[in-house]
């Protein structure tokens, strides 16, 4: 196990009704003004952001709020944010939502007090070192930026999406899960979420970091928790049980409790964010395409972990060849997608003849010349992968 510093302060409020308690919240971590973020309208129908708004009302909190913030969320969103957020003199930003909102409001949160270009810190041009604020009403289970000091933001004069990550500063003070507030869901949202959550924990999972006990069986149990609770939840898409144990999971999944002490992957992230930058994709759909060629091209190249994973978590009897373990594992995970509704291949995913050349060369421009940590991929692998996702 490798050395490690883990910090998680965001103090979590998790059930029924919980929403109501955002006013107290917002105003025991210090608010003076409070500046609401939100997406395209879900939580204005479903009557959340009232709710949310009268909460402060009730705590005697002032605020202001900007709307409008689309899935794969853009630097012009934030730039107006900042905007905004200035002149309004907010100090907390509220995202509710689900991981663009998030993002949106970490970024927000890290731009006011920059004097330069937020999108420096998203480059490592320059690195967060105060920010306001953030606080959470969760409405998806998926992306974990609820519980992590990470935000995803896509540059739309380059169409770059880049990750920064800020675990000091920009980890929510806290988060407000109320699995009522999913039961709204498309069953494709709800799908995209699962699948991403899953990947969070893959990206931990294949270490070559020996010594990690604790890790691979908190990821193997997360995993094996997560599948039971989707094939229930796609049952029965308003079963409390379900909702509850998927918006945990996807808070567990990407806190980083998962890798702690391990060398992560990251490589299938790296590779579906090009695709959902380039295509405007849900990320979840694109990582049910990715990840599945990934896997395929690990048989070959490195199969130990896919093999544990296969026997673990989908049941695969152990047996010596290790590749042919790892590509039962690829056909489980296929199938489950598939009945979860979501697409395995470029082309179920609507994109028949993805440029390839492109993506590999936008990839490696952005994320260096060797991408992940299982496997470092070279530009000539990650055109591998991206054909075995064809
Ligand atoms: O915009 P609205 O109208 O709210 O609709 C949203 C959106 O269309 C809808 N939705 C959310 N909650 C709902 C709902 N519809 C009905 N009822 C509800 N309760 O769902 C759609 C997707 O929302 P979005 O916030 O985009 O989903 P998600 O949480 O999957 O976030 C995806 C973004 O997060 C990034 C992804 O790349 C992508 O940009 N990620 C962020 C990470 C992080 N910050 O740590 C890590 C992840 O790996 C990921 O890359
Ligand atoms: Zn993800």
């Amino acid at each position: 196990m490798n050395n490690f510093t883990f910090y998680s302060p965001t103090e979590f409020v998790f059930g029924k009704e919980t929403e109501k308690q955002v006013g107290t919240l917002a105003a025991k971590y210090g608010a003076s003004k409070v500046m609401i973020v939100y997406g395209g309208g879900s939580a204005v129908r479903s009557g959340l952001l009232n709710r949310v708004k009268n909460a402060l009302r009730e705590a005697g909190l002032p605020f202001c709020e900007m709307g409008g913030v689309q899935p794969n969320p853009i630097d012009t969103k934030v730039y107006e944010g900042i905007d905004l957020c200035r002149r309004e003199g907010a100090d907390l930003l509220l995202a509710v939502g689900g991981g663009s909102v998030i993002d949106t409001a970490k970024a927000i949160a890290a731009g006011v007090p920059y004097e330069g270009d937020f999108w420096d810190f998203y480059i490592g041009k320059a690195q967060v070192t105060q920010a306001l604020k953030v606080a959470v009403v969760l409405t998806i289970p998926a992306a974990g930026s609820e519980g992590s000091g990470n935000t995803v933001i896509t540059k739309v004069e380059t169409l770059q999406k880049m990750s920064l990550r800020a675990p000091m500063h920009l980890r929510p003070v806290f988060s407000i899960l109320n699995p009522e507030l999913t039961y709204t869901l498309p069953p494709f949202q709800t799908a995209c979420g699962i699948c991403d959550m899953m990947i969070h924990i893959f990206e931990r999972y294949f270490t070559n970091t020996t010594d990690v006990e604790i890790s691979d069986r908190m990821c193997e149990g997360v995993l094996t928790a997560i599948v039971k609770e989707a094939y229930r939840v796609k049952q029965n898409p308003q079963d409390y049980g379900a909702r509850a144990n998927l918006m945990w999971a996807g808070m567990v999944a990407h806190n980083g409790t998962c890798g702690v002490g391990c060398e992560e992957d990251w490589a299938s992230h790296f590779l579906e964010h090009e695709v959902s930058a380039l295509y405007n994709v849900a990320h979840g759909a694109g990582l049910a395409v990715i990840v599945p060629a990934w896997m395929t091209f690990m048989a070959e190249h490195h199969p130990r972990k896919v093999a544990q994973l296969a026997n673990r978590v989908f049941s695969v009897p152990e047996e010596e060849n290790l590749q042919e373990m790892a590509l039962a594992c690829v056909s489980r995970l296929k199938h489950f997608f598939r009945y979860m509704g979501l697409p395995v291949s470029f082309k179920e995913l609507g994109i028949e003849h993805p440029d390839i050349p492109l993506l590999v060369r936008k990839l490696h421009e952005n994320k260096g010349p060797l991408v992940g940590n299982y496997v470092k991929l070279t530009p000539a692998y990650s055109e591998e992968i991206y054909r075995l996702a064809l």
